[in-house]
């Protein structure tokens, strides 16, 4: 008997117009409002570019709107923010954003919004947008904007700016399997160019494209990671037959990477997330590397540790993320200030326990994909101030040649367009 055909995939705008009522509404992280959906090029780029405009756009919406919607038709604002960024960042003419978004809205059972879309995507086409508040202006939120001004005063602007870029598509070349070299030539043959990123495991591919269509990923030659994220192995720069602890380490990225950077360490992969412990074992198989000792426990209460030291820990705590917003835009709409605080305290508990897992004579980095004090510089201080710990240098980031400021302790990396996400590194020894 033949199968029934697969339902028709909704039109991209009506999918992105719901996927973002998930988000901005119900509190979804992007990733996960996306799980089994279909969301082909186009739909990423709409809501991609609505997450990253998000403040602006809704200002520029809510301005040209008569008086605001109800509550249950946040879905038509959603919609209208969509016709908004195909105007003002995707270049479509005025006509066709109305016309594709009253179809839209017909779809969404909204027949009567025709006059209101009409009025509103034409008059956003022509505002000139004078008087616009600081979050419209910078698109991000205002705590953010003033975290970032107090911390980096002369910077600041470029830093949130840089925010609203693309981020560039970064490969993690396999060391165990393949060259750099190899894979480039392979690339280019395959008709998708790529340049050497700035650290010599790192690829940057001049046009982004899906992974499953990247020659080298499904081989286990490559992997998909932010060249920032890419020095913690270098960093960390374990020698073969050490016994190396990743404490916070699902779903594996930086795992997989010391193994390929250090074959022959001995290396115990701890983190409390059962199902991103799995993304560990898939990852290593895919890449042809040994599973580590892999354990689900919350890492700071040790429970899980025999008391066998480790020579060398990496530490890379959960953070806002705030260092990632070209890849996570939805984090600019999704956390709060007050998350810092929960973060900070949970950061000190885990470096604290790690710390205790180290030997005499071994190193400790501790690493977070954030661009704030609070969960960096402030939250390694007291570490920083033990009369066992001292603070090592770093050379190899100065060496790559990424923008990055260095702090008391360690060194924050600033996102620049073609540049790395704004990880922070703090690399500590323990005297003997
Ligand atoms: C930044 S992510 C780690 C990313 C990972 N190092 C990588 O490169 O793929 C932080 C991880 O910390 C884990 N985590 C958070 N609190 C924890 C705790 N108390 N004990 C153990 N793991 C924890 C989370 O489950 C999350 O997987």
């Amino acid at each position: 008997m033949a199968r029934p055909a697969p339902p028709a995939a909704p039109p991209p705008r009506l999918l992105a117009t719901r996927l973002l009522v998930k988000i901005l509404k119900r509190g979804l992280p992007f990733d996960r409002a996306l799980l089994h959906e279909h969301a082909n090029p186009f739909v990423h780029e709409l809501l991609y570019g609505v997450l990253r405009h998000y403040f602006s756009l809704s200002e520029r919406v809510s301005r040209h709107l008569q008086k605001p919607l109800r509550n249950k038709d946040f879905d038509l604002f959603c919609l209208l923010m969509t016709g908004a960024l195909q105007i003002l960042h995707l270049r479509t003419p005025a006509h066709a954003a109305v016309n594709e978004s009253v179809d839209i809205a017909r779809r969404l059972g909204k027949p009567w919004t025709d006059k209101l879309i009409n009025a509103v995507l034409r008059t956003v086409a022509k505002d000139t947008f004078e008087g616009q508040g600081i979050e419209a202006a910078f698109d991000h939120p205002k705590w953010l904007i003033e975290q970032a001004q107090a911390q980096y005063p002369h910077h600041w602007h470029d830093l949130l700016l840089a925010n609203l870029t693309k981020a560039p598509m970064c490969l993690r070349v396999n060391a165990t399997k393949t060259t750099r070299e190899a894979v480039l030539e392979t690339l280019q043959r395959n008709g998708s160019p790529a340049v050497p990123g700035a650290l010599p495991s790192c690829i940057i591919l001049e046009a982004p494209m899906p992974s499953e269509q990247i020659p080298g990923i499904a081989s286990g030659e490559l992997s998909i990671q932010d060249q920032g994220a890419q020095l913690a192995a270098r960093l960390l720069n374990a020698s073969s037959g050490m016994r190396v602890l990743d404490a916070c380490a699902a779903p594996g990225n930086k795992t997989a990477h010391l193994l390929e950077h250090t074959p022959g360490i001995a290396l115990t992969s701890v983190d409390q997330s059962e199902s991103r412990l799995q993304r560990i074992k898939t990852e290593c198989h895919r890449l042809g590397l040994p599973t580590p000792e892999i354990i689900c426990a919350r890492f700071e209460q040790l429970a899980w540790w025999d008391g066998r030291p480790f020579d060398a820990v990496l530490l890379d705590v959960p953070c806002s993320g705030t260092g990632t917003l070209r890849r996570h835009p939805d984090i600019k709409v999704l956390a709060k200030a007050d998350d810092l605080q929960a973060h900070h305290q949970s950061q000190k508990r885990l470096l604290d326990a790690a710390w205790r897992t180290l030997k005499p004579g071994g190193k400790l980095l501790y690493s977070t994909c954030s661009m704030l004090k609070r969960e960096n510089e402030d939250s390694v201080q007291a570490l920083r101030t033990r009369s066992d710990a001292a603070v090592l240098d770093m050379p190899q980031i100065k060496a790559c040649g990424l923008v990055s400021i260095e702090t008391q302790s360690g060194v924050q990396l600033v996102t620049t367009p073609q540049g790395p996400d704004a990880m922070f590194y703090a690399l500590f020894g323990k005297r003997a």
